[in-house]
């Protein structure tokens, strides 16, 4: 099979496609023919080995061999099932998260049945569903641990981007109201997606409009805590998905009272993944798609993805 591999870390030249072995399921394993991958902010990073701290879990000089093939979310056609599967069968068409196993740019994966693996809404095509993974969960995520209700203010920063774009929706199908930062071409954009309001990030500073919200998401790691504190409540939740400093903060604000830092990392999916289902077959949800790419084109998908300025998501196929 042809999966991409990258043996050192730096510009989107550095991943070839190459034939390697196709993988065998273990006994609680599935196999997976991928159909459609997405290219995200985060795979950039890696391949580029930053953040410098990252390369702990990445490899110090190079990528760690098993961690040679990127790829985190995905969406493709069950083949086989390992001995002692129960929860899947060949034919069943999956939406799936590899996480810290990465290796979803390859024609095939194995995954444990109890991984970030879920029937695909039956609405969408596999494109859409390998879009409809990581930004959706991690949204969801966040805005769970933020304790989001029904009637709060929630600012989301950074509302044009993957998780952001599903931030949005989220937080107004759980009944917030939603301010939107995002650039000037995509105002009408996330009004589109359910935005009560917008502030253009390239003229205003959120943390200064006089408002308040129960919580700020910045879904990119480019605001921070002390811009978001003029705008939060007394007990607002600034969360980030992004950064050691957040992860300071966070412990450092969840021991006194008042306004709290939120981060961590979404890499269980498995509950979120039949709930985002859900949402998307009652058309609830919505996946947006900027680019579409073949799997021989990933190294275009990644120099445009590192642009900064994707709206959504970008997908990958694999053409059969
Ligand atoms: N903690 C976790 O579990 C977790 C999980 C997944 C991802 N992440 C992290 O989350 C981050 C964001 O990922 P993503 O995939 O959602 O981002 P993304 O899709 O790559 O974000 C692109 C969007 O950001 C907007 N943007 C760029 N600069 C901006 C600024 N200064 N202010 C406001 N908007 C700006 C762009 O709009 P314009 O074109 O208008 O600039 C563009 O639409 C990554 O760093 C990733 O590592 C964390």
């Amino acid at each position: 099979m042809r999966a991409a591999v990258y043996s050192r870390f730096g510009p989107p030249e550095v991943l070839t496609l190459r034939q390697v072995p196709k993988p065998e399921p273990r006994d609680d394993e599935v196999l997976i023919r991928v159909r459609a991958m997405t290219v995200t902010s985060a795979e950039c990073a890696m391949r580029r080995g930053e953040p410098l701290w990252g390369r702990v879990v990445l490899g110090f000089r190079r990528p760690r061999r098993r961690m040679r093939t990127l790829g985190t979310e995905l969406a493709g056609e069950i083949e086989r099932v390992g001995a002692k599967v129960t929860r899947f069968r060949p034919g069943d068409e999956v939406f799936a998260f590899t996480g810290f196993r990465l290796g979803g740019n390859a024609e095939y994966v194995c995954l444990p049945q109890r991984a970030s693996l879920a029937p695909k809404p039956v609405n969408l095509g596999f494109e859409e569903a390998a879009a409809a993974v990581d930004g959706a969960s991690t949204a969801l995520y966040f805005l769970r641990r933020s304790g989001l209700r029904r009637g709060h203010k929630v600012l989301v920063y950074g509302a044009s981007g993957s998780i952001g774009t599903y931030a949005v929706q989220l937080a107004k199908h759980f009944g917030a109201h939603v301010t939107a930062v995002c650039g000037p071409a995509n105002a009408a954009f996330v009004t589109g997606l359910g935005a009560d309001a917008v502030v253009d990030y390239t003229k205003e500073d959120y943390g200064g409009r006089g408002e308040l919200y129960d919580i700020v998401f910045d879904t990119l790691g480019k605001s921070s805590f002390s811009q978001a504190r003029p705008a939060l409540t007394r007990d607002g939740r600034y969360a980030s998905t992004t950064g050691l400093r957040s992860t300071f903060l966070s412990l450092a604000t969840a021991m006194s009272r008042g306004r709290k830092v939120v981060t961590g990392m979404s890499i269980d999916k498995n509950d979120s993944l039949p709930f985002l289902k859900n949402l998307i077959e009652a058309e609830e949800l919505r996946v947006v798609i900027d680019r579409r790419y073949t799997f021989d084109q990933l190294a275009e998908a990644h120099r445009y993805v590192e642009t900064g300025h994707k709206r959504g998501n970008v997908v990958v196929t694999i053409p059969w």
